[in-house]
């Protein structure tokens, strides 16, 4: 199932993504006494990640109850200016009362093949011996690059078509020559809820490819496609929105 909401611009769609992300969080902590979060990387969620630092969101939230993974990482220390694991201490985790065992950050300082395996590790303990695992994450927050990538599956790479491992060490020479570290569908499809957050009008033209050209999906974001029930919702400001005709419901 996939809903698509388009807000007047970033702001108004971040204030709808976290009240949102407090419901869902709220909910999860009910049903399962906690709540697993993916989060991502890139401009849009870090204003999501300052509001959620603030009242009366970070309030709202038992954040004891909550664990923070992320969906990928650029392979740099965890000071590093690149690093995802540092934009959302500087946004969120210095402001909040999270206990530093919930915090599960892809390890970007390591050997990229290593930290991939290390991570998947890390999940399966959460996750359960099924494979690939019937429920995954609670929420899963996702942005989507130009080229139609979403975390670290780029066009063109392994990762973005595996179907069997969990983590994926990968190696992109655009936007910048990096190695990274990509959680897979195999993952991010069994999350509950994934929100896909796009903002800006250097989405437009991608975004209407994405969402209303017909044929055989062909970029990393098309495979986002919860999966046992889980629920797929695009978060799309005005600009982002500006080349969609009909599919927007
Ligand atoms: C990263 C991301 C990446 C990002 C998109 C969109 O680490 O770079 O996880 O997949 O979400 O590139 O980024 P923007 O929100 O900055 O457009």
């Amino acid at each position: 199932m996939r809903d698509i909401e388009i807000f007047a611009d970033r702001n108004a769609l971040v204030r709808a993504e976290a009240d949102r992300f407090v419901k869902l969080t709220r909910h999860a902590i009910e049903s399962r006494d906690r709540c697993l979060v993916a989060l991502s990387g890139g401009s849009t969620p870090k204003p999501l990640y300052q509001l959620l630092a603030t009242m009366p969101y970070a309030s709202q939230i038992d954040w004891s109850r909550v664990h923070l993974f992320w969906g990928d990482e650029r392979c740099v220390p965890p000071q590093h200016p690149d690093s995802n694991y540092r934009m959302t201490r500087e946004s969120l985790l210095d402001h909040i009362p999270i206990p530093t065992e919930n915090v599960h950050r892809i390890r970007g300082e390591d050997d990229p093949h290593q930290a991939a395996a290390a991570y998947e590790q890390t999940l399966r303990a959460f996750f359960g011996p099924e494979d690939p695992p019937r429920r995954s994450f609670d929420i899963v927050l996702l942005g989507m690059g130009p080229d139609g990538h979403t975390a670290s599956m780029f066009p063109g790479t392994a990762a973005s078509t595996e179907s069997r491992r969990w983590v994926m060490p990968v190696h992109v020479e655009r936007p910048r020559d990096m190695w990274r570290v990509t959680l897979t569908t195999v993952v991010l499809n069994a999350a509950a809820d994934v929100a896909l957050l796009v903002a800006g009008a250097d989405k437009a033209a991608r975004l209407h490819e994405v969402l209303e050209e017909r044929g055989e999906p062909r970029l990393p974001v098309q495979r986002i496609r919860p999966c046992g029930g889980g629920t797929l919702h695009w978060m799309i400001d005005k600009d982002a929105a500006a080349q969609l005709r009909g599919a927007v419901t």
